[in-house]
């Protein structure tokens, strides 16, 4: 194989690696030349779906107009027009002809909303079939449900990525309107975090107060990282008893975000992120990267891999995170390693007692500030933020945070790697 043939596969590899990471499409820019489906529009970004949306190749959105639309609203608090919403996106791609082409005349198409496990059973597909005189009908695909929906007309299409559809009504699941919506104020956090294995972190929130910080922050819009019990046991993790007690409530606080940020969100966030320990004095803040449906987040000192949804309810999302978040601000970032004669203690379960001040700046060896665990990290390598592909040799473990197709791109890292090699040495 020639060289020029080698150096053409390896361009046209890099060019592939490039478009990986760049969304296809976007349903708000989309919708926006469309105003009679400005509210539907509207709800879709403050429900967040549209991130969802936009993280997804091959979809179906079926709208609704405005008058379909604040019939629904008019009567539904957020959460549940957010799952009424949910099943109206289709992880399949149909357009007007696809409609009238589906094979015997009926199907079951998943949604959004099974992916989300609130729906029970097969409640989360929707019921697509071909009626008598070109008519098409949606429904439930809960058995004895009507097809009380209507395909009225194609909107756009970006074949086949995604496909804008309107139909006449909302597609009503049995249940979906009536489930009672958990009101935000009435949530029992630490009940939520204690039966999805955040009990340390759960117990940390109270003897520290922190956690009537969050509970205010309820009603604006409230996102919970939730580091479960064995982060906390995990080799490497700071004593947390060394802490003052401000800088305790801190990396409390770092673990919360002023907004609901649902999993989807988060993967499509490429700026930095704010939490309720963002102020005046320190940014607090971190990065999230994607590889799939794979979230990992990013402090600058670690990186910790989004594991579960306990509660996803506009406004509030309440996730569960493999390894502690330490803030660069209390951690600091450490290029050379601690002293090695460093004790690397257990974790205490209640550090608010201990009252030592510990200087704030103190900065762990990168070892033993990163938790293991993760598979995509790499600790004690180049910072969280370096560009992909900066190291050559150990990219297949480095890049598949930074891109949403890890195991294509892996592939790809790895043939451009050889070709790389074989071009210089041949
Ligand atoms: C569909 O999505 C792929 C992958 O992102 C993209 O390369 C392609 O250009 C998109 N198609 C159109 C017509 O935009
Ligand atoms: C999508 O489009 C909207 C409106 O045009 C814009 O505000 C938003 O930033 C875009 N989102 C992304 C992820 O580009
Ligand atoms: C369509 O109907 C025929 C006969 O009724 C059946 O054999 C076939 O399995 C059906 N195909 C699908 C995709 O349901
Ligand atoms: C869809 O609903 C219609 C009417 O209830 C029913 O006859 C049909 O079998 C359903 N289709 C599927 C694939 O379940
Ligand atoms: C919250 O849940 C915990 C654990 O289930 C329970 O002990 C506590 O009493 C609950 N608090 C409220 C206010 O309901
Ligand atoms: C690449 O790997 C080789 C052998 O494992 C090692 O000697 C070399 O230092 C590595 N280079 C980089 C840039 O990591």
């Amino acid at each position: 194989m020639g060289v020029f043939l080698r150096l053409h596969l390896l361009l046209f590899t890099l060019s592939l690696i490039s478009t990986i990471s760049t969304y296809a499409h976007n349903i708000t820019a989309i919708l926006d030349g469309f105003p009679e489906y400005s509210q539907f529009n509207n709800y879709l970004t403050q429900t967040k779906l549209d991130d969802e949306i936009n993280s997804r190749q091959t979809i179906t959105v079926l709208a609704l107009n405005n008058g379909a639309m604040s019939a629904l609203a008019d009567k539904h608090p957020l959460s549940v027009i957010k799952n009424a919403l949910s099943l109206l996106v289709l992880l399949d791609y149909f357009d007007g002809g696809k409609l009238h082409q589906i094979s015997n005349g009926t199907t079951l198409s998943t949604t959004l909303y099974q992916t989300t496990g609130n729906a029970p059973g097969n409640l989360g597909f929707v019921n697509i079939t071909d009626l008598q005189g070109g008519k098409v009908g949606f429904g439930s695909a809960a058995p004895g449900s009507k097809l009380d929906s209507s395909y009225t007309k194609s909107v756009k299409q970006i074949p086949y990525n995604i496909s804008v559809l309107e139909i006449s009504a909302p597609i009503i699941a049995p249940g979906i309107l009536t489930a009672p919506p958990p009101s935000a104020s009435d949530l029992n956090i630490t009940g939520l975090l204690e039966k999805a294995g955040c009990k340390t972190f759960a117990s940390l929130l109270v003897s520290s107060g922190v956690i009537k910080t969050y509970q205010s922050a309820l009603d604006k819009g409230l996102t919970i990282l939730a580091p479960n019990d064995e982060a906390f046991k995990a080799t490497g993790v700071p004593d947390l008893s060394k802490l003052t007690n401000a800088e305790v409530v801190s990396l409390l606080e770092y673990h919360a975000l002023p907004a609901y940020t649902p999993k989807g969100t988060l993967k499509t966030t490429k700026d930095p992120i704010s939490t309720l320990a963002t102020n005046g004095a320190g940014k607090f803040d971190l990065t999230a990267t994607s590889a799939g449906d794979d979230v990992t987040l990013h402090t600058g000192v670690d990186s910790s891999r989004v594991a579960d949804t306990v509660l996803d309810s506009a406004p509030v999302s309440i996730l569960t995170v493999d390894s502690l978040l330490l803030p660069e601000e209390l951690f600091g970032k450490s290029p050379s390693p601690a002293p090695a004669s460093e004790p690397v203690s257990s974790p205490s379960p209640s550090p608010v007692t201990a009252s030592s001040p510990a200087p704030v700046s103190k900065a762990p060896s990168p070892s033993a500030a990163s938790p293991p665990a993760p598979p995509t990290e790499t600790p004690g390598a180049a910072p969280a933020d370096a560009p992909v592909g900066s190291s050559e040799n150990s990219t297949t473990d480095n890049a598949a945070v930074h891109v949403s197709a890890p195991a294509l791109f892996t592939v790809l890292v790895t043939i451009s790697a050889t070709v790389v090699s074989s071009v210089f040495l041949s």
